[in-house]
């Protein structure tokens, strides 16, 4: 470690990370954090979980005040493991089930509700205020932590994020339509950059990465280099 990145750990200093699905932004926070030695924050983890909560008790995904309501009645906890990161709904270890299909495709009616996100952001400050972290998501470095040390925003080519999300399915044992991928793919970046509140854009301070002919290691190592700028 660096004196700066020594520095990171012992202070405390919010690093952003922004960008579509698939652009490597899940495997490059762990790595960063890992090597930082800082906590790694998935804020699309608490998305999926009450995502997960709202189907399981069959609420209405349409009526915001339920959502709400849903929302301040939940307790989401996430721990660090060597193993990976465990996602805890109200207790139970719920880190697998929000990586359904069903859970993907429906989390954008808890991520376009405002009253939500208010209380997403909430959790999301509280645990920033608390330890340094590498935050990963669509409005970390917009909205959670505007000032924040250093933002980075990942993206890469529309077909290496679906490569990438292929590979990652097959590599779960997952059967892949990769047309139906496509589609998927392409409307959830519709909703994410279209949405009203909390949209995924580009903070006027951070630096954009194109990560689709770089590696996870690679991609870390220009995060580090302009940290330690
Ligand atoms: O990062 P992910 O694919 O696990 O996120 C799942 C969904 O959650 C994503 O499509 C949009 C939403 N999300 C959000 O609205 N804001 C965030 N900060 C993180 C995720």
């Amino acid at each position: 470690m660096t004196q700066k990145t020594k520095a990171v750990a012992q202070k405390l200093e919010v690093i952003t990370i922004d960008g579509p699905a698939g652009a490597g932004k899940s495997t490059v926070a762990k790595e960063l954090a890992r090597r930082l030695g800082v906590f790694y924050l998935d804020t699309g983890a608490m998305y999926r979980a009450l995502t997960l909560k709202a189907i399981r008790l069959g609420l209405n995904l349409e009526d915001a005040a339920t959502l709400v309501e849903a929302a301040r009645d939940t307790k989401i906890r996430l721990e660090n493991h060597n193993s990976g990161t465990k996602v805890l709904l109200d207790g139970e270890d719920v880190s697998e089930a929000i990586r359904s299909l069903e859970v993907t495709n429906k989390t954008f009616y808890i991520a376009r509700t405002g009253g939500v996100r208010e209380i997403m952001v909430g959790w999301q400050r509280e645990i920033g205020a608390r330890q340094s972290v590498v935050i990963e998501g669509r409005d970390v470095g917009t909205v959670v932590f505007p000032k924040a040390a250093h933002k980075f925003y990942l993206d890469a080519d529309f077909e290496e994020r679906v490569r990438r999300r292929v590979k990652e399915l097959r590599e779960k044992g997952k059967q892949v339509d990769e047309d139906s991928l496509k589609k998927e793919l392409q409307e959830r970046d519709h909703k994410d950059f279209t949405r009203a509140v909390g949209p995924l854009k580009v903070a006027e301070d951070a630096v954009v990465i194109d990560t689709t002919h770089l590696t996870v290691n690679g991609t870390v190592d220009e995060i580090l280099k302009h940290i330690n700028k």
